[in-house]
């Protein structure tokens, strides 16, 4: 389905933006919403910040998601302290029409993944570049434990991928990130749990198991919704 905009060739943060706003008729009135993290999630904030009165508060995936959203007055709640979460709102490296999403790019991803799993419904926000057939040509996000650095590094290279560290970064939760690159995702679900069960992985950028329940993909045309 789509939604026609009155404007057609959106640029990439247009669509984003587009996209962005799409998501607010999902956020149900007087409830929690989840916030993911990245430059989409942004445009997802400032739209929230238009009906900030209408909503309970929201759970921040990111320290940086966090401040954005105090900034714009809306109260940040502790996921311990949220009972009931209908809806997550976050972006997308990679995005398939199965809602498989690789993610992470932004080194989020843990707590993007664990808001996620709370949520009762993920909403995928993108722009029409991160739609892909096959997830792999972004590299692969894993968050790992410090000192399992190099041990996970050669476990990922006998799966056949080649592991970059992210050099000056660490995630809000003190670890570091490995982008893996070249590997084979033919089937997500079984490399998400293969990774996630090296010793000193944290977790991995893909996002399978717990896909997204709805896309929102923000093309040239307008916003199409993909289920
Ligand atoms: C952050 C993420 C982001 O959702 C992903 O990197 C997309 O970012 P952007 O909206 O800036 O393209 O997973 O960890």
């Amino acid at each position: 389905m789509l939604q026609h905009n009155l404007q057609i060739n959106m640029t990439q943060d247009e669509q984003k933006q587009a996209a962005a706003q799409a998501a607010i008729q999902y956020v149900p009135k007087g409830s929690l919403v989840g916030v993911g993290t990245g430059s989409t999630a942004n445009y997802f904030i400032d739209a929230l910040a238009t009906i900030k009165h209408q909503i309970e508060g929201a759970v921040a995936s990111s320290q940086a998601t966090a401040e954005r959203l105090k900034k714009h007055g809306i109260e940040v709640v502790e996921l311990n302290n949220a009972d009931n979460l209908p809806v997550y709102v976050d972006g997308a490296d990679e995005v398939t029409r199965h809602l498989h999403m690789i993610k992470g790019g932004g080194g989020a991803l843990t707590r993007e993944k664990i808001v996620a799993a709370v949520a009762r419904k993920f909403i995928c926000i993108a722009d029409q570049s991160k739609l892909v057939d096959v997830l792999g040509n972004f590299p692969l996000p894993v968050e790992v434990i410090p000192m399992a650095r190099s041990y996970v590094a050669r476990e990922i290279a006998l799966l056949g991928g080649q592991p970059a560290l992210r050099v000056g970064f660490t995630t809000d939760n003190g670890n570091l990130i490995l982008d893996v690159h070249n590997l084979n995702i033919a089937n997500p679900v079984e490399l998400e749990t293969t990774l996630n069960q090296i010793a000193g992985v944290v977790t991995n950028g893909l996002f399978a198991r717990r896909g997204a329940d709805l896309l929102l993909l923000g093309t040239q045309q307008g916003v199409e919704t993909i289920k």
